[in-house]
């Protein structure tokens, strides 16, 4: 069983080589990123409860991520296993996956420098029913501002300005950047694989070295 996680800062391309990824596998991508926007989208009790959270750059807390996740594993495609898009991202997020016997065959770090990040970010659009990724100029979409497979239109993340970026890069390296020694320990000692690959390089040099290592 395959289950894998995209660990890297926001803008790295998680989301992009997840899409990949998946489609390759045949496994599903659960991204906490989208599942939290669509319950924003929706109005419900959670996005309430999240909305700002998002829109400030900061994380949601441990516990509703984790009812996420728990969640979500209970749906039958989940069985051969999932890819887990920026998810866990804090040590408490890794512990609680843990006690819920969760294991990884693999986790994929994608290195990419901060100055890259800002400008990438400013050129994503977004279809918000699938949670599709463009960029303007790397990685366009067939029809300016329509997403490929349903026509519709693609928006610009709220958290994309670049002070939200700034501060979600912050973010990520006090609260995420260690669950990277964290696995590298663990694959120390048991058979998960750990490896990094080079994130500046084009989407499909990327998709290449990941399918390399997997
Ligand atoms: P989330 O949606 O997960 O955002 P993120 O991790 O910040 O990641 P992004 O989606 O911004 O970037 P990405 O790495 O997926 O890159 P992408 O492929 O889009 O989370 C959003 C928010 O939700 C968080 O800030 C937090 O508030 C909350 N949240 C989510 N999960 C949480 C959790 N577990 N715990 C707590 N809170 C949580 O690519 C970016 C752009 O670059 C695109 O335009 C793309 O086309 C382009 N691109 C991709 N690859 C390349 C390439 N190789 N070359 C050039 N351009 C590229």
């Amino acid at each position: 069983m395959k289950n894998i996680i995209l660990l890297g800062p926001p803008g790295a391309g998680k989301g992009t080589q997840a899409d990949l990824i998946c489609e390759l596998y045949k496994i599903p991508k659960l991204s906490t990123g989208d599942m939290l926007r669509e319950a924003v989208a929706s109005g419900s009790k959670l996005g309430n409860q999240v909305s700002s959270i998002l829109d400030s750059g900061g994380l949601v807390s441990d516990d509703i991520i984790g009812s996420l996740i728990e969640d979500r594993l209970k749906m039958p495609d989940c069985k051969n296993g999932s890819l887990f898009d920026g998810v866990p991202r804090t040590l408490g997020q890794a512990e609680i996956l843990d006690n819920m016997g969760v294991t990884f065959s693999h986790v994929i770090e994608i290195v990419v420098g901060d100055e890259v990040i800002v400008n990438r970010m400013s050129g994503r659009r977004v279809h918000p029913g699938s949670g599709r990724n463009y960029h303007i100029d790397y990685n366009p979409p067939k029809v300016n501002g329509m997403d490929d497979i349903s026509g519709e239109e693609l928006i610009q993340r709220e958290d994309d300005k670049p002070a939200t970026v700034l501060k979600r890069l912050g973010v990520y390296h006090e609260q995420t950047k260690p669950l990277t020694k964290f696995y590298k320990d663990i694959s120390s000692k048991t058979n998960l694989n750990y490896f990094s690959v080079d994130g500046s390089k084009t989407v499909n040099e990327v998709f290449n070295s990941i399918k390399e290592d997997i």
